[in-house]
């Protein structure tokens, strides 16, 4: 059985845009991030298809009061002041708070001066948030993209159970499986960084499709494409370019490649362009007892456990279609 091609996963309920692909009522979880940015800004340049009603923010590749101001950094830059900031967890939910500031650099993002927008961040918790927006949410009709450490909708699910019935799908970036671990040999970074968190999620019962280093470390930067960005001629091109110069170096090198991954992006291109990946339904389930498997996330590619298919792994991608449409909206900010 191979991965298949996602044909659009339109539900019958979903709006089409004008220029085509679903409509998405949407909130995006992150933890900015470098890879997180440039997601962000890819998402804010694409309105006719991707509502966002609030990015909620998480502690993760650096502690919340950094992802919470590079959230709102990512919004300046894309202009979008209409999108609130909501600040959640600083926290795992049990393990000890990791970070990756040796990647991300000890600002969140690499490359770029960063500095406070005047913008403030939203009232209130992003926890309570989400539990409030998705209550009064029409049935499925919210989708949360997740980019970070899941602590913040673990918290929401633990607090407001009945909050799964206003949720479309989780699209989330975490988990490896054929690719192993960045963080450990098996554990990818966001799962790593709080397992408890994922394996809630993960048994939540909300359709859910993942975008792991199996597809994500297969869709790699290289000086054409970067250059490419860089060459669109507009400040955000040249912002991304110089966040994605700086942020590759380290896998480039830990990895030995030529180009590096842009996670977190791909689970936009996903959004706006599903036909773009390939994946096939599995039961994934999260490892979180102490010990080298630590935040690993179990993938039974086979079926061979008959356990339940939980989730969509995306395991393939078309990486020159990604860059191609990542540049077209990227070229659509200031
Ligand atoms: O493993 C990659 C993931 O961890 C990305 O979301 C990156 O931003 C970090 O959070
Ligand atoms: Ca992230």
């Amino acid at each position: 059985m191979t991965a298949s091609f996602i044909a659009s996963k339109a539900h019958a309920a979903d709006a089409t845009a004008p220029g085509g692909g679903t409509v998405h009522t949407l909130i995006i979880d992150t933890d900015p991030g470098a890879d997180d940015v440039i997601a962000l800004l890819f998402a804010m340049a694409s309105p006719e298809q991707l509502k966002i009603q609030a990015l909620t923010t998480v502690a993760g590749n650096v502690p919340l009061a950094k992802t919470s101001r590079n959230a709102r950094l990512a919004r300046e830059w894309a202009g979008r002041p209409d999108i609130p900031v909501y600040a959640g967890a600083p926290r795992p939910l049990l393990r000890t708070p990791i970070h990756a500031a040796d990647i991300h650099g000890s600002e969140g993002i690499t490359g770029v001066k960063v500095h406070a927008p005047s913008q403030p961040l939203a009232d209130g918790n992003a926890v309570d948030y989400l539990i409030r927006t998705l209550r009064a949410a029409p049935e499925k009709s919210v989708t949360l993209a997740m980019l970070g450490p899941e602590t913040n909708l673990a918290l929401a699910l633990t607090q407001a159970p009945d909050i799964t019935r206003g949720l479309r799908e989780l699209v989330l970036m975490g988990g490896a499986h054929f690719n192993g671990g960045n963080i450990t040999p098996t554990a990818e970074f966001n799962v790593f960084a709080d397992p408890h968190a994922a394996e809630i999620v993960l048994k939540s019962g909300v359709p859910i499709t993942m975008l792991p280093l199996d597809l994500t470390h297969k869709v790699l930067t290289s000086p054409e494409r970067i250059a490419t960005l860089r060459g669109i001629g507009n400040q955000a091109g040249r912002t991304v370019a110089d966040i994605l110069d700086a942020y590759v170096q380290h896998d480039m090198q830990y990895y030995g490649l030529t180009g590096g991954p842009v996670h977190d992006a791909t689970v936009v291109a996903y959004l706006l362009q599903p036909s773009l990946f390939k994946g096939r339904k599995v039961n994934v389930e999260v490892d979180s007892r102490e010990g080298l498997g630590f935040g690993q996330t179990v993938v039974d590619w086979y079926g061979g456990l008959k356990k339940p298919a939980n989730v969509t792994w995306i395991a393939e991608g078309d990486a020159q279609g990604f860059f191609d449409l990542l540049t077209q909206r990227i070229a659509r900010l200031l």
